[in-house]
Parts: structure tokens; sequence; C-alpha cells
């Protein structure tokens, strides 16, 4: 298991990003997650990749790109070279998602794919041979600090039986409502890369907040 906390700064303090993604990097953090929205996929709009390009230049963690965007194929180019070391897309986004995630992985990216919280598992069956990771949104994607979908950690168990009866290495994401209090439990069913907005850019105090929430997220592997 490859556990790794990734704060997401669709929660960061944009006047102070740098500062704060040095923050995160003390505290731990194994990646940068950027929430990439159109207002149209989902209803709210963010950033794109001119702040990728900015993180680029202040942190080495890889930059961990979440598109929530529809017709992802238009950007990934642009996301790839402006820094992006993962590309996720989701797969209600898009038509050919071998042909995406293999223009992902042709631009030097890892790519992953994205389930939301009422698609199911079987939309990423066939594609676990050409992914480097499946996320498991446990909100419904467009904003920070709303609360984890309880049937997801259920799904992320069933994910993790799914990827090892398929024999590829395939990594578990999980994205929405995690904090102290439910990170263990995530980790338990199997997910290895926790992002978090609220939980670690909310708390004034990220480089802590990181921390705290790494040492939780590895408690059921050490005992
Ligand atoms: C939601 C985004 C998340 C968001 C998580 O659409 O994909 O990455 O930043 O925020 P919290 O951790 O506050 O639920
Ligand atoms: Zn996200």
């Amino acid at each position: 298991m490859d556990v790794q906390i990734a704060p997401s700064i669709l929660s960061a303090d944009f006047t102070r990003l740098g500062e704060e993604l040095r923050a995160a990097e003390r505290g731990g953090a194994g990646l940068i997650h950027i929430d990439v929205m159109d207002g149209h996929f989902v209803p709210n709009i963010s950033i794109g990749p001119m702040i990728v390009k900015a993180a680029r230049r202040v942190t080495q963690l890889p930059l961990d790109c979440h598109l929530m965007i529809s017709d992802p194929d238009r950007y990934i180019e642009e996301f790839a070279h402006a820094g992006a070391s993962m590309i996720s897309v989701h797969v209600e986004a898009v038509t050919h998602l071998n042909r995406t995630l293999t223009a992902i992985r042709g631009l030097g990216c890892k790519p992953g794919v994205v389930l939301n919280p009422a698609t199911p598992l079987v939309m990423v069956e066939e594609a676990l041979g050409f992914v480097d990771y499946v996320l498991i949104m446990s909100v419904n994607p467009g904003f920070g600090g709303q609360s984890f979908i309880d049937g997801s950690l259920d799904k992320v168990g069933r994910l993790r039986d799914m990827i090892a009866r398929s024999g590829f290495n395939v990594h578990i994401e999980v994205d929405g409502g995690l904090g102290l209090e439910n990170v263990a439990a995530v980790v338990r069913r199997g997910a290895e890369w926790i992002v978090a907005g609220t939980a670690v850019f909310g708390t004034g105090d990220p480089e802590k907040a990181t921390r705290e929430l790494r040492l939780r997220a590895l408690e059921p592997l050490t005992v």
C-alpha cells in the first residue's frame, strides 16, 4: 500500500499559494491535488493550466490534476505541458476512454479515471489494464466542504476486490469529505491516495493538518 495525502488546493488561500503548498509539503503531503472545473460538467468554475504552471514552480511534488470538465480530450495536452504529473478524467465525460487514457500516458503523465458517487464500478472494469489509478468520488463533484457519502466506503472495498481479481497494479484514490474522522476507514477498505481540501487548508495550519491526517491514514497499516 502506498498511502499518500493529496491536499486539494481548491480550499487554499490563492493569494499565498506558494506558502500553502510549501506548508503541505512540510507536513508530508505526497501529491498536490488540483481541481479543474468548467462550470459545465460541474456547477462551478475553478482553475486552469495557469495555476498548474504556477504550482509547478513552487513544489517538486507530483501534481495530480482532476479534470471535472466536459470533453477533456481538448485540454489534456495543455495540462500536461503546464506540468501535470497525473491527469484524471471522469468516465461520465469521456466517450473513448481507452483513447483518452492512452493519450494522457503518451504525454508523459499517469492516467486516472474518476467515478461519480452514483456511477457503478463496472464502468471502469475494462479500463483497469490501461490506468494507473481509479478515483472514487465520495461527494458529488463541484465543491469543497461537502459531507462524505457513506456508501463510498463499501465502493472502495469492492473496487479493491475488482482490482485484485484483475491482476493489474492500479491505485485507489478517494476524494471528498475526508478528514481525521474517516480517513482510517477508507484506507482500511483499500484507499491509498487521500484527497483533502477543507481538512488541510480550511484549518489555518496546513502543515499540522497534513501531518495529522497522514498519521491517522497510516494507522491501519501499523496495527
Ligand atoms: C470536489 C473536489 C475535491 C474537493 C474536496 O469536487 O474534487 O477535490 O477539493 O474538498 P473537501 O476535502 O473539502 O471535501
Ligand atoms: Zn478533486
